[in-house]
């Protein structure tokens, strides 16, 4: 019997990459250390297009680490606009510290000095070390496992949260040389993004249409199984108001202006906790609420104060 076809081979791979990546400004060949960071971070939970702006913002206000550590937190939050998560922002804000403080301001290149920032988590780190560095490090996103679900293995669902399992296929299916492996790695994701999607894969495009185990298993193409995740009336989206109200406003605003865009006044005030445990929201003085940094401190209630 003639071997196998390797499922994932690196020339088809490597080929559709080329001729079908988006023009992205992460991906350019000038893009920092710190611009890859910031693009991971931001990607991790927003689509590519809404990232856009706000990281071309961004980089141009904080074109280095140290610009942004010079800064409030609550500026960063207020720049995340409308990306979501905005907890990103917070730690996006303390990786920037920490490598300014602790790194001369430099990103650190290998995984484990990557894992040593705040919020930088097993994804983040060896995405930068990859596709900021050049290092050969398996970058295992969503999109990702979903290929190697389907193409290796030949299931249509990844393994549940096993990420590490999904990390140890891919580092022994990469390319041997450094750059071509980071290359790979970032074609497999676009692959995942563009063709490979999680509902109605365009298997009639895929350059691995001949050698994908999915496939010949008899896939079932183009069925919905993601319900799409309730926004209305969520906690999240009351959250994001309150954020919206505090990200337009120069200072503080008063508790009752924060509750009041949230008609439902029991999740209001709940909202208001978690956002002040979270960090995101910073109580000044006499009910008065703002960002993290916005406040001066003779206008902040003494530490340990309840808020009311
Ligand atoms: N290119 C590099 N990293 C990426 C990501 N996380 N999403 C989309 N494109 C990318």
């Amino acid at each position: 019997m003639p071997p196998r076809a390797d499922p994932l081979d690196h020339g088809l791979i490597l080929d559709f990459y080329d001729r079908n990546a988006r023009d992205l400004p992460w991906r350019r060949p000038d893009a920092t250390p710190w611009a890859v960071l910031v693009s991971e971070v931001m990607l991790q939970q927003t689509p590519v297009g809404r990232v856009l702006p706000v990281y071309r913002r961004w980089l141009d206000r904080w074109p280095a680490p140290a610009d942004l550590a010079a800064e409030p937190a609550g500026e960063a939050i207020r720049a995340w606009d409308r990306l979501g998560y905005p907890r990103r922002a917070l730690r996006l804000h303390a990786a920037a510290v920490a490598i300014t403080t602790e790194y001369g301001g430099i990103v650190p290149s290998e995984v484990d000095r990557l894992l040593t920032l705040p919020g930088i988590g097993e994804y983040t780190a060896r995405a930068v070390a990859a596709f900021a560095f050049g290092a050969r490090v398996p970058v295992v996103d969503t999109n990702v496992r979903r290929v190697l679900a389907r193409v290796v293995r030949g299931v249509d669902e990844p393994r549940a949260s096993a990420t590490a399992a999904d990390r140890a296929e891919l580092a022994a299916l990469l390319p041997a040389e450094p750059a071509v492996a980071a290359r790979f790695s970032v074609a497999v994701m676009e692959l995942g993004a563009l063709v490979c999607t999680a509902v109605n894969p365009a298997c009639d495009r895929c350059p691995l249409l001949d050698r994908c185990t999915w496939r010949r298993a008899g896939a079932v193409a183009g069925v919905a199984r993601r319900p799409v995740q309730a926004w209305h009336g969520t906690d999240r989206q009351a959250r994001g108001r309150m954020m919206a109200l505090l990200r337009a406003m120069p200072g503080p605003v008063p508790r009752t202006e924060l509750l009041a865009t949230t008609e439902d006044a029991v999740q209001a005030r709940r909202c208001l906790t978690t956002l002040l445990a979270d960090g995101l929201v910073e109580a000044a003085l006499d009910g008065w609420y703002g960002l993290p940094g916005a406040t001066p401190a003779d206008a902040r209630p003494a530490p340990g104060a309840r808020p009311d």
